[in-house]
């Protein structure tokens, strides 16, 4: 499973991809408000940062605004994606974009459906928010797996993208279930590593080594 970071923040995002876990990163209106940054200069750092895609999105709601955004947040490097809501105007100017050979992300998708025509417009992701069911009482996971079968009776190329994951077990979950992409913020990819029984396991064989007085 491909990482994405799922935020603004430069420096976050440069020490991050020098992990070499970082596949791309993810922004949206409110991360770029967060960041505090002009977005078009925020995006070309992080363009110019991370080799993968990194959506940037349209704050259009209309077709042809969305259109004119998403072509003029294309020019800004080679690795841009667009972001467009999944509505029926974002899905059309999907279409048109991709066929101009840009990487378009779907976002805000909470239905199969929704995932469905984003599919049939030719996203490059779709991005299904399993935080934010899970935040109403519904099961972002099923969605998840719901898209999976979906996309693989069809043979669909869109990946998932698997947005608005707040915990570890999304992560685990979510790699289970098969999306291509999980996009997370640079905390959560900070939890990944930890156990208890790492840090106590490591403590003992530190101190034992110690009492051999060896060196390697
Ligand atoms: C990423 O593309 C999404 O915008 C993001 O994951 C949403 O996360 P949130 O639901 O925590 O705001």
């Amino acid at each position: 499973m491909k990482f994405f970071l799922d935020t603004a923040d430069v420096d976050a995002i440069r020490h991050w991809n020098e992990t070499g876990l970082v596949d791309g990163v993810t922004t949206n209106p409110s991360l770029i408000l967060k960041s505090g940054r002009d977005i078009t200069e925020v995006l070309k750092e992080i363009c110019d940062i991370v080799q993968g895609p990194v959506s940037g999105e349209v704050a259009a709601t209309e077709y042809d605004a969305m259109l004119e955004e998403g072509r003029t947040l294309a020019k800004i490097a080679d690795n841009i994606c667009i972001k467009l809501p999944t509505t029926m105007d974002g899905i059309r100017a999907c279409n048109v974009l991709t066929n101009e050979g840009e990487m378009v992300n779907m976002t805000l998708c909470f239905t199969a459906n929704q995932a469905l025509l984003a599919a049939k417009a030719g996203a490059t992701f779709i991005s299904p928010f399993i935080g934010r069911l899970d935040d109403i009482g519904l099961d972002g996971m099923e969605l998840i797996e719901e898209i999976r079968a979906i996309y693989d009776n069809y043979v669909y190329d869109t990946e998932i993208l698997a947005a608005s994951i707040r915990t570890v077990n999304h992560v685990k979950d979510c790699a289970l279930a098969g999306a291509d992409v999980g996009t997370m913020p640079p905390s959560t990819i900070e939890q990944l590593v930890k156990h208890p029984l790492t840090d106590s396991g490591l403590e003992k064989f530190l101190a034992d080594w110690k009492e051999t007085g060896q060196s390697i």
